[in-house]
């Protein structure tokens, strides 16, 4: 039988990506998402890339009771959901320290009422969307599942809560599991140009800010800080191909699938760092495109280096990250080039 899975926030960029290998792995993905930040067009793309039909329920994830809805009729038709991938959250640093109580609502309570519509409905297994930055300031490089835990903002706070209601949930029964994933800097996009990254307004990451300098839609790129101790005095960050990333879920859902129980905490990285200028000029050899770029001050909180061990997901999953920072180039600029407006480039016509 078809293994039917439960996917929240699976309109959006990594979500979308992992869709894909969940079909191509012989899944068969429901996706809840309220498109708050994603739009249905996305999934007309992953259908056309698939060859499969996907149903889709628009629903937000802090109502219960349409979560036990779709759990029933599920069961009702004989394909009962058998493991939740939970991508829905809001995702972006700076608004979460504006809007705190949002982000905590959003992300922390959205994920009591699905654990608890899980519950009701007897679903066991469930893989999150957690971070890196729940690690904050790193004590020691690179980031081990064990480094303790200091957030800096209200969105890595969401992140390292969920982690620890996740532990209770799987402590309080032995037939429960639940892996976090914790992603370092995921970028590209599929290398058919059809799906990618499309932020609304200015992007919030460094990738995106490139890719939308490359194709005109921006001036020049904000580097914020050239003077941190590192390779050339700009952050650096541990990219991965946003196409590995979404092989980890299909990974850590088997893993689940073949009996491991309780909780488990796993780093998604390359376990290698790259600078800003480092991306950047990748960028700018394999597109031939130039990114012009102005120094800015640090940005309060930001931290000067992070790179993960992925040693714990090479043994428990078998994951490793096999796309190189140029693949990842070379993808994204496909898709941005492609869809300059993202998807409201055909929605537009
Ligand atoms: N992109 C990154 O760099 C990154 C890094 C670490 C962790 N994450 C986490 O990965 C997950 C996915 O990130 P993404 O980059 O694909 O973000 P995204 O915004 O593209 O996708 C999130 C999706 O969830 C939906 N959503 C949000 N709140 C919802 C709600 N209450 N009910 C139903 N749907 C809701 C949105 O409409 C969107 O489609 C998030 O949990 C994010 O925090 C992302």
């Amino acid at each position: 039988m078809t293994k039917s899975l439960l996917v929240t926030g699976g309109a959006g960029y990594i979500g979308s990506h992992t869709l894909l290998e969940l079909l191509k792995a012989g899944y068969k993905p429901v996706v809840f998402d309220n498109f708050s930040n994603s739009c249905a067009e996305v999934l007309s793309r992953v259908e056309e890339l698939s060859g499969c039909a996907i149903d889709v329920i628009e629903g937000d994830i802090r109502d219960k009771s349409a979560l036990v809805r779709l759990f029933e009729a599920r069961r009702l038709a004989n394909e009962p959901v058998e493991a939740v991938v939970h991508f829905a959250a809001l995702k972006a640093v700076g608004e979460s320290v504006e809007k705190p109580t949002e982000y905590y609502d959003n992300n922390v309570g959205g994920t009591l009422s699905l654990l608890k519509a899980m519950d009701t409905c007897g679903i066991r297994k469930l893989v999150f969307s957690s971070s890196a930055t729940v690690y904050g300031e790193p004590l020691r490089l690179p980031y081990t599942e064990d480094h303790p835990f200091a957030p800096t903002n209200p969105y890595g706070h969401t992140k390292a809560m969920v982690e620890q209601i996740l532990k209770d949930w799987c402590h309080a029964s032995d037939e429960r599991s639940a892996v976090a994933l914790r992603y370092f800097n995921p970028i590209g996009a599929h290398p058919s140009g059809r799906i990618g990254e499309a932020p609304q307004g200015r992007p919030n990451n460094l990738f995106p800010f490139i890719t939308q300098v490359a194709v005109g839609k921006r001036d020049k790129l904000s580097v914020f800080g050239d003077d941190y101790e590192t390779v050339d005095g700009t952050g650096v960050r541990d990219y991965l191909h946003v196409v590995d990333l979404a092989i980890g879920h299909v990974l850590a859902v088997a893993y689940m699938a073949s009996g491991n129980r309780g909780f488990q905490g796993i780093n998604l990285g390359t376990g290698r760092g790259t600078s800003v200028l480092e991306l950047a000029r990748t960028f700018e050899r394999v597109t031939g495109r130039p990114v012009p770029y102005e120094i800015l001050p640090r940005r309060p909180g930001d931290i000067a280096q992070a790179w993960a061990d992925p040693t714990v997901a090479a043994a428990l999953l078998g994951w490793r990250a096999n796309r190189d920072i140029e693949e990842m180039c070379i993808d994204g600029w496909r898709w941005q080039s492609q869809n300059p407006d993202g998807y409201q480039s055909v929605v537009k016509k």
